[in-house]
């Protein structure tokens, strides 16, 4: 996909999968900016990448309207990355049976 000199907003951009999207798109050369609620990891990705951080919980519809208004103070957004979440890792099927979440009542 071709998205140089775009504005993408990417959530959860302090860790994990946000983060190395962050890395992928600063090296296109476009514009991301990391909203995320850990600070001091978005803080430090976002001088590394040279890109925005917004401190922001997706929750909250104030912080995510201004990470939305910095993403557009930088130019046209064109994407948004949604990785903000909690992961719980957890077997598939072990001994007790079923991960709980898949485990469907009949
Ligand atoms: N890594 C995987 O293999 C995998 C596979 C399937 C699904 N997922 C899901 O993808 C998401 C990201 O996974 P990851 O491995 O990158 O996790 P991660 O913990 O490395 O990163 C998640 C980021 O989201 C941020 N965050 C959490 N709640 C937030 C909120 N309310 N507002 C803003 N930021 C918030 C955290 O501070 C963290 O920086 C998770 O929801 C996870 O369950 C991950």
């Amino acid at each position: 996909m071709e998205m140089q000199g775009n504005v993408v907003l990417i959530t959860g951009g302090a860790s994990g999968l946000g983060a190395a999207t962050a890395r992928l798109i600063a090296q296109r050369g476009d514009k991301a900016v990391l909203a995320d609620m850990n600070e001091v990891e978005g803080v430090e990705l976002a001088r590394v990448v040279r890109r925005e951080f917004v401190k922001c919980d997706v929750n909250q519809e104030a912080d995510a309207q201004r990470a939305i208004d910095t993403a557009l103070s930088l130019g046209t957004l064109r994407g948004l990355v949604n990785c903000a979440g909690i992961a719980s890792a957890s077997k598939t099927v072990g001994r007790d049976g079923p991960h709980r979440s898949i485990c469907f009542r009949r």
